[in-house]
């Protein structure tokens, strides 16, 4: 047990995050007028390498030009074993306009990747005189970044939100897959016969979560690569925020009414929390710490558990 108290996280919804390549300006417009809360423009790994500094002033541009309206805008850059990542940096922080809220850091392998971008960051802030600091949001997508999750999600007060890509993670770690997330054919135990298959991307998202929830960031579910998959989405997606994951990311558009769907707490589980609160509340009167709801267990702990889908409901109403 600690004395300290679980830092909260950035109040923001940050159920979908719509990615689109910074190569291909023409669909930025139908980013903005999307349903996401975050917009990540890319950079990286969907921009051809022939194309990155064009890429590069198409975001910059776009970046001040287009209306984004509320939502959280992100630019994620190359990667520190490329040779494009500090051009990202110092060209998005000196020629960006002040509406870019945030730079995404892929393949972050330990803190001091995190604490290197912080001191470029740093740096170019201070001398361009900009007064709105700079979020950060990471990738975990490789055995060292899991390895080190601790670590990188206690790395910086920019940090808001950590992702898992699972795709480089896959194969990082070796995995013999090519699919991004969801159900592997292979990944099954036999019970009689009969196949039951398990979530290989569990444990790293249970370690993913534990590192944000104990340092304040926002845990997200990365790609579901099959687009024309809506029920294989959903259940991944369901798996994650079941574990306590607030987003996923949107590599298609259709894909983002189905996040907002799966991580607003629906009417019936806000319903039924309120109703565990109002039960507890009448057990506090009654002087007892716990009581009976609907033939279950309902104690202190019941109190946390209810308030964080209403405290969620609640954040995503407000915006
Ligand atoms: N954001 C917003 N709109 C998008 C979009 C995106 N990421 N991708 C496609 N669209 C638009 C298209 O322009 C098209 O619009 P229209 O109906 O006005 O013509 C509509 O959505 C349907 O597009 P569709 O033809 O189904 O897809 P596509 O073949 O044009 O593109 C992808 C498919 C996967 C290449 C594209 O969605 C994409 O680049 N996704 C993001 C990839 C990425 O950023 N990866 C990095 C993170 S893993
Ligand atoms: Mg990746």
């Amino acid at each position: 047990m600690s004395f300290r108290l679980q830092p909260a996280p950035p109040a923001r919804p940050n159920r979908c995050q719509l990615f689109g390549p910074g190569s291909r300006p023409a669909i930025f417009e139908k980013m903005a007028a999307s349903d996401a809360d975050v917009i990540n423009l890319d950079l990286e790994d969907s921009v051809a390498p022939d194309d990155k500094a064009e890429a590069r002033s198409n975001i910059i541009q776009a970046i001040g030009d287009i209306d984004w309206n509320s939502k959280h805008l992100s630019v994620r850059i190359n990667g520190l074993d490329t040779p494009y990542w500090y051009q990202d940096v110092t060209g998005l922080l000196e020629n960006a306009s002040d509406r870019l809220d945030q730079i995404m850091i892929p393949k972050v392998g330990c803190a001091a990747d995190i604490y290197a971008v912080d001191a470029l960051v740093t740096a170019v802030e201070s001398a361009r005189g900009r007064s709105k600091p700079i979020a950060f949001e990471v990738i975990i997508e490789s055995a060292a970044g899991l390895s080190n999750v601790q670590e990188i999600a206690a790395a910086s007060p920019r940090l808001q939100a950590m992702s898992l890509g699972a795709a480089d993670f896959a194969a990082s770690m070796g995995m013999q897959t090519t699919g991004i997330g969801g159900t592997q054919e292979n990944y099954y135990m036999i019970h009689e016969g009969r196949k039951y298959w398990g979530d290989p991307w569990h444990w790293a998202q249970t370690a993913i979560v534990a590192a944000c929830r104990s340092h304040g960031v926002l845990p997200v579910d990365g790609p579901f690569g099959d687009f024309s998959d809506d029920e294989g989405f959903i259940a991944q997606a369901r798996r994650s925020a079941t574990l306590g994951m607030v987003g996923k990311w949107a590599i298609h558009p259709r894909q983002v009414a189905l996040a907002n769907r799966v991580f607003t707490p629906s009417a019936e589980q806000v319903a039924e929390a309120r109703e565990i609160l109002a039960a507890m509340e009448q057990a506090k009167r009654d002087g007892a710490g716990a009581t009976v709801y609907k033939g279950r267990l309902v104690d202190i702990a019941s109190i946390k558990q209810a308030e964080v889908i209403v405290k969620q409901a609640d954040l995503i109403a407000r915006t």
